[in-house]
């Protein structure tokens, strides 16, 4: 057997054994609520399991220019793993890695913490206007409108980097205007003050006048030795169209031009796209093979992203995938 292929067969293998992974991990602190989200990329779909393809997965779209640019970075496989207490993580991160050996080379791993009363970063409570209960179900799941993928959902991630001395030389109501709410009390801004290019407006989106939202898991990291301050975005939707739209918002501006004055002080340093499995269909993906699998996979290309990037979280690039268009 090839050697892509033999990783391939071990990363299809992997799938069904995620959710004993993380049982055995979880039952150890049954209340730290542990879980985990498996995401593949477009490349890695097509490599690993072949058509059909979901319908909304394609590799991550760039969007903006010069200093203000969504790029999108290398990622086969995303794990959004989570639970009250980082030793949890830290153990199930291991154990999957411990799976998966060569047949993956991790290209970022992120840390991200609670902090404080659920503020990110740059200081404000980050989260409040996400969907709950039925509601997020109807805007992350996806239906019957593709029924092979029904159940999974689409993951957006980016990991922004702040300039947090410039962002500190704000006043707070300066902050406040860039955001849309106020910074203490959380209290989205009057209509009449909220300038159209505060991040809350540019991320509140419509379609045939119907408000379409998504569900957010934004985490903070950093390493305050290395002025590290971040964001790492983690956006979930029943198709990627709304994130896309939003990130067009914010990135080139609503018209082009009123952009996310956010970007002024955050820069994002990576961008994929995954497309979630539902449980059932994770654990029916090792039977799932490419009908026409490469025959082998050029080693040559093999050492292309090894190395791991600088930062943290688990988005791993299976070795000799083909990365992004
Ligand atoms: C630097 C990275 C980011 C930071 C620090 C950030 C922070 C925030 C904060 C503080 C809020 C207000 C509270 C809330 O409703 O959660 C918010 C709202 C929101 N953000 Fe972000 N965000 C970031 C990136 C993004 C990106 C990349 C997207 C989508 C592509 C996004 C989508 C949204 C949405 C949909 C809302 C709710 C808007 C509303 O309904 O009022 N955010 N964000």
């Amino acid at each position: 057997m090839a050697r892509g292929e033999e990783r391939a067969a071990t990363v299809r293998s992997w799938c069904g054994d995620i959710a004993a992974l993380v049982r055995a991990v979880g039952t150890r602190a049954p209340s730290a609520n542990l879980s985990c989200v498996c995401g593949f990329g477009a490349d890695a779909w097509d490599l690993l399991f072949g058509a059909p393809r979901p319908a909304g997965l394609h590799p991550f779209r760039e969007v903006g220019a010069g200093d203000r640019r969504a790029i999108a970075t290398p990622g086969d496989i995303l794990l959004h793993i989570r639970a009250d207490h980082m030793d949890l993580c830290f153990e199930l991160a291991s154990q999957m890695l411990n799976k998966l050996g060569d047949a993956v080379t991790v290209v970022d791993e992120v840390h991200g913490f609670r902090y404080f009363d659920l503020r990110d970063m740059v200081g404000f409570v980050d989260g409040t206007e996400n969907p709950t209960g039925r509601s997020a179900t109807n805007y992350t799941i996806i239906g019957d409108e593709d029924a092979d993928f029904a159940g999974g959902s689409y993951v957006i991630v980016q990991k922004y980097l702040h300039n947090l001395d410039a962002w500190n030389g704000l006043t707070v109501e300066q902050q406040e205007l860039i955001i849309g709410r106020e910074k203490l009390s959380d209290v989205e801004l009057d209509e009449s003050i909220k300038p159209s290019c505060s991040h809350s407006s540019l991320t509140t989106i419509d379609e045939n006048g119907q408000e379409v939202k998504i569900l957010r898991h934004n985490m903070a990291f950093g390493r305050p030795g290395s002025k590290e301050f971040g964001t790492y975005f983690i956006g979930y939707a029943k198709t990627p169209k709304p994130i896309e739209q939003m990130l067009e918002n914010m990135f080139v501006g609503r018209p082009p031009g009123n952009y996310d004055r956010l970007l002024d002080y955050s820069r994002a340093v990576t961008g994929g796209l995954f497309f979630v499995p539902s449980a059932d269909l994770l654990e029916e993906l090792p039977d799932r093979t490419p009908a026409a699998a490469p025959s082998s996979i050029d080693e040559s290309h093999q050492d292309d992203h090894e190395e791991s990037r600088d930062g943290t979280l688990n988005i791993g690039s299976l070795k000799g995938t083909p990365q992004h268009e």
